[in-house]
């Protein structure tokens, strides 16, 4: 725990200044761990998992400083050596660096993802990029069909983006609006003339 604990804190500090992409890795860590979890992968496998969770976007900080912009494959290019380089300051085993390297290289390329390590980095990182990309649900369903294989990713995916009990009333609208009156009036905003 120590050493993972130790590179989320320094990820937070690598991405000091930017709130957005330090919440990201964090909500990506945070899905990657609960979806390994119930998934029953063994232990040496989630620890890989939730350092590269923490990395895996590691890339982009120096792809902008080099290129000025930071497309998936630029990420990959540049983000293994700085997640090594990271990993081996904290004093990471040589085989957990190999392999979160290699994850952080690959974590764009979606036609040939080998182990549920890989898989489920790929997953936990398209639930949060749906919301923070304001992904349309139709294309949201369409990448999930395609991409996610773990039955809790899956899971996830339907209860966040597709809730089955969610059914819109016919007076949605009107009822959006009733509700909005009375939260103005709880609130003693008047701005109704
Ligand atoms: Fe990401």
């Amino acid at each position: 725990m120590g050493r993972l604990n130790n590179l989320c804190k320094k990820m937070i500090g690598f991405y000091r200044g930017d709130p957005a992409r330090i919440q990201h890795f964090l909500k990506v860590h945070s899905l990657a761990r609960l979806i390994g979890q119930e998934e029953g992968m063994d232990e040496k496998s989630l620890y890989i998992l939730e350092a590269a969770a923490y990395v895996h976007d590691i890339g982009i900080r120096p792809a902008l400083e080099k290129y000025g912009r930071e497309n998936g494959a630029l990420q990959e290019q540049e983000g293994p050596a700085e997640a090594e380089k990271m990993m081996r300051e904290l004093g990471f085993e040589e085989k957990v660096i190999r392999r979160v390297s290699y994850l952080t290289g690959h974590h764009h390329t979606y036609s040939n993802i080998e182990g549920l390590d890989y898989q489920i980095l790929v997953e936990a990182d398209f639930l949060v990029n749906y919301f923070e990309n304001h992904t349309e649900q139709e294309n949201i369903k369409k990448s999930v069909e395609k991409i996610f294989r773990t039955e809790t990713g899956k899971r996830i995916a339907e209860e966040m983006f597709f809730p089955q009990e969610f059914v819109m009333s016919e007076t949605w609208a009107q009822d959006g609006l009733q509700e909005l009156d009375d939260f103005i009036e709880s609130q003693g905003i008047y701005i109704r003339q």
